[in-house]
Formats: structure tokens, C-alpha cells, sequence
């Protein structure tokens, strides 16, 4: 592959986390990326916070965007909350990897382009929590199960952390998207993340796409950062 041809494949696997709280600073970050970034992801607090019609705005110009909102509800509700996401323009959406919820993602969203993914185990959670909240399985257990019962159904993948990646790629095979946060280019800040990998460590674990906020939106010169994370990725992809 040539080295640009490398650099848009490492485009279509990065996302950039738009973790801020207007669309003002939103813009900025997308305005100060420029054509380098292709993926965007807005969660709660964009969203919550006026940002939803920047899905379609986005879109509009060319990108795409992950909406990370973590659905969990009725079967019912759930199917047309990922249609009117699909009509707002989202390319991935994710809901928690309850079968149910999977189910009718998977119903709502059959035959178009949106790739639905499963959150199996929030990575924020150890085993007490999940003892707290009633689970009698382990997290390696309920990931496991999770992710299966992911490919079973006939979603379009899981998020997962890098380490997770490593054991989940061979289960769910070569086809679902595996997308990983918590991803620190060597000698970055790890923040709040407790387990990071460097970009090219997570796609040879496995990882189809990877979400990367801070590492470059926090960056002095973000064009910059992004660049350097899309030359890592691409000497893996080459
Ligand atoms: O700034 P940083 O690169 O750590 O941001 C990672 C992004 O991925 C944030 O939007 C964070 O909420 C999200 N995320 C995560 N860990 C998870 C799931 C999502 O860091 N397990």
C-alpha cells in the first residue's frame, strides 16, 4: 500500500471524541482537524448539551459520526430510538450488550448502513460493581458472553479496551468491528485512563477502529497529533 493509501485506511479507524460541552468548541475542534479526521463520536455531554443536530451537520459535510449514547430500554423504545438516530444522520451507534437491546437495534437498523455496536462491561467497572449490581458472572465471564451473544445476533460490533480486544477478536471473528478508547500515543498523559495502548499496539490486538479524545483535542497543535496517531496506525496497516 502507498503511504497515502495507508493514511486513509488509518482514516476510516479513527475517531476523534468530541467530549466538550458546546458547539462552539465542537466546531473548533472540527474546523481546527480539517480533512485529516473523517470519524467523529458525541456522547451525553455534547449531546445533552444542544450538540444532537451536529450529527446531521456533520454528515453533511462529508464526515461521519459515532453516537455514543449507550441505549438500555424496552425493546420497543429502543428500536425507534436507533431509527430516529439513523435519521439524524449517525454511521455508529452504540447500545448496551443486552440481548434484547441488541435485538432490536439489529431490527431498526437491518439493510442500512448504520453499525450498531454493544457496550459489553462498562471498563470502568471492577468486579464488585458488577457484584453490586446483581451479576453473578465475572467481567472476563459477562464480556465474553456479551460478545457472542453480539455476533449471534448480527450487530456491527463491540467497544472494548485493547486488552479485551486481543481475547475477543478471534471469538467474534474477523468481520465485527471491535472500537477501542483509551488509547495514549507513546509518552502521552494517560489521564483518568487506567489501561491505555498505544495505537498501533491496540490494532494488532485487534481493534478496528479506535477513539481517541484527549491525545489530540487537549493537543497545542491537534492537526498535528492527529496526523502522528494516522502515521502509527498506518504503519500498522500498510
Ligand atoms: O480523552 P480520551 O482519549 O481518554 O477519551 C476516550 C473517549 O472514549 C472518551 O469519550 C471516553 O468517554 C470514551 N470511553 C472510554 N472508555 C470506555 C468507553 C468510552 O474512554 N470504556
Amino acid at each position: 500500500m502507498s503511504a497515502d493509501t495507508s493514511l486513509d485506511a488509518a482514516r476510516e479507524r479513527l475517531i476523534v471524541g468530541l467530549d466538550v460541552s458546546t458547539w462552539a468548541e465542537a466546531e473548533a475542534i472540527v474546523d481546527a482537524l480539517g480533512d485529516e479526521i473523517t470519524w467523529y463520536k458525541i456522547g451525553y455531554q455534547l449531546a445533552f448539551a444542544g450538540g444532537l443536530p451536529l450529527v446531521g451537520e456533520l454528515a453533511r459535510a462529508g464526515k461521519r459520526v459515532f453516537l455514543d449514547l449507550k441505549l438500555l430500554d424496552i425493546s420497543n423504545t429502543v428500536e425507534k430510538g436507533v431509527e430516529s438516530a439513523m435519521a439524524l444522520g449517525a454511521s455508529m451507534l452504540t447500545v448496551h450488550a443486552y440481548p434484547h437491546a441488541m435485538r432490536a437495534a439489529r431490527r431498526a437498523s437491518e439493510g442500512s448502513a448504520l453499525t450498531v455496536l454493544g457496550v459489553t462491561v462498562l471498563t470502568s467497572l471492577d468486579e464488585a460493581d458488577l457484584a453490586e449490581a446483581g451479576y453473578g458472572l465475572s467481567i472476563p465471564a459477562l464480556v465474553e458472553r456479551r460478545a457472542l451473544a453480539a455476533r449471534e445476533i448480527g450487530i456491527g460490533g463491540v467497544v472494548a479496551s485493547a486488552e479485551e480486544a486481543a481475547r475477543l477478536r478471534p471469538l467474534v471473528g474477523d468481520e465485527m468491528a471491535i472500537v477501542t478508547p483509551g488509547i495514549r500515543p507513546a509518552g502521552a498523559a494517560p489521564g483518568d485512563q487506567k489501561r491505555v495502548a498505544t495505537p498501533a499496539a491496540a490494532l494488532r490486538d485487534g481493534a478496528s477502529h479506535l477513539v481517541v479524545a484527549r491525545p489530540i483535542v487537549a493537543a497545542e497543535r491537534p492537526a498535528e497529533a492527529a496526523r502522528a496517531i494516522l502515521r502509527e496506525m498506518a504503519g500498522v496497516l500498510a
